[in-house]
């Protein structure tokens, strides 16, 4: 039996990469350590938690005592960390959370790991570490860090922390770098299902100044295999990015999706950019379809259209986010409100 620690768990991508793992991998116990902030929803796992390979802890990473706990009390052979605070627009209201999570909660787990003597560790990062493209060119694994937002600078931060664990420490880290991740259970204060959400409700979408930025789409089940590959496969102190080989101008994706939901062009609304916006993100990934056999398999048609009818099916677990129910069910089941 492994034991697989996984942070963030409760998350968008983290609880996709959780449910793959238990459905996949039998032998696998999955401890999964959520601080269960406003991003952290139990209910993501709700159909994993009478696995009995799961468990789930409510704990903080950047509590060095709190992980030193959960370590000694689970044992883990192999770490994927995607706790993190995530979203680009709130580092630009308040950086704070961003630098005690990411930054120094990546240390701390960096520490225990290390003390812990954790034989694989994933940091789940981001493309958004590189800055922004001109209308040419893509990110490879040798473009130099150059973060534009404090979520990107804080995400930057941490991959030169675990960089510095490999080189001093022969710490056996592998950094991935994925480009921007769609699909089920993402929270909807990002593009794709705020403007779901808002369009089912026949509510208006914000587009930030021109809607031209680019953004290059995967799928959120083609980032969880890559990671996987690079924790079972990836050289230690290796970096791997993921991209979707999928660019789309942001007022193109938004036609698009008001398209699948059957809405007018007239609920577009154009707003106030974002301070500092990335204008456009693309990801070379040959490196990691070279080395660890992975591809991403998803049309972002088919992957959008899935998307947009789980949205549809599943709109309670949306309107328990907008309404703040879902913070109960961390009372009724955790005893926990969350941080
Ligand atoms: P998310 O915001 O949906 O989830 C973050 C999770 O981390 C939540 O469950 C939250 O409760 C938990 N968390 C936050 N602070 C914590 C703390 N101090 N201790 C323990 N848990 C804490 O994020 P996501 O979109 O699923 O992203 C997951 C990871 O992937 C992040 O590291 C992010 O930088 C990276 N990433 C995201 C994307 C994307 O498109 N969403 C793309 C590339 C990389
Ligand atoms: O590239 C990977 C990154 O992708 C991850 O590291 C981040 O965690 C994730 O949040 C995402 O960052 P973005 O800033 O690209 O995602 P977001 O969904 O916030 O925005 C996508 C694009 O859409 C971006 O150009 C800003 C724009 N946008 C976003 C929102 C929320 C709008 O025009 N209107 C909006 O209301």
């Amino acid at each position: 039996m492994t034991n697989l620690l996984v942070t963030g768990g409760c998350g968008f991508i983290g609880s996709n990469y959780v449910r793959m793992v238990l459905e996949r991998e039998p032998e696998t116990r999955v401890i999964n350590l959520d601080a269960l902030t406003y991003a952290g929803n139990p209910a993501n796992l709700k159909d994993c938690e009478t696995n009995p390979h799961y468990r789930m802890v409510v704990g903080d990473i950047a509590d060095r005592s709190a992980v030193e706990k959960v370590f000694a009390e689970n044992k883990p052979d192999e770490v994927v960390h995607f706790a993190a605070e995530s979203h680009v627009d709130r580092s630009i209201l308040d950086s704070s959370p961003f630098i005690r999570t990411n930054v120094q909660g990546t240390q701390v787990l960096l520490d225990v790991s290390r003390a812990c003597g954790v034989k694989r560790y994933v940091q789940v990062s981001t493309d958004e570490v590189y800055g922004s493209l001109g209308d040419t060119g893509f990110f490879t694994e040798e473009t130099p860090l150059a973060p534009n937002s404090p979520y990107a600078a804080s995400k930057a931060a941490s991959d030169l922390l675990v960089r510095a664990y490999v080189h001093t420490h022969k710490f056996p880290a592998i950094i991935t770098r994925c480009s921007n991740n769609y699909g089920p259970y993402q929270f909807p204060e990002k593009l794709i299902p705020l403007f779901i959400s808002n369009l089912q409700a026949d509510q208006p979408v914000p587009v930030y100044g021109d809607g031209m930025q680019v953004r290059d789409w995967i799928h959120v089940l083609d980032h969880c295999r890559g990671i996987h590959a690079a924790l079972r496969g990836g050289k230690p102190g290796g970096v791997y990015n993921f991209g979707g080989r999928c660019e789309k101008a942001n007022i193109d994706l938004t036609k698009t999706l008001l398209g699948l939901l059957g809405k007018p062009e007239s609920l577009i609304r154009y707003v106030a950019d974002r301070p500092g916006h990335d204008r456009r993100y693309a990801i070379d990934c040959d490196y990691a379809e070279r080395e660890l056999g992975w591809r991403p398999a998803t049309r972002f048609e088919e992957g959008l259209r899935a998307t947009v009818e789980w949205y549809r099916q599943n709109r309670a677990w949306v309107e328990e986010i907008k309404s703040g129910a879902y913070r109960q069910y961390y009372q009724a089941q955790y005893g926990h409100r969350g941080l």
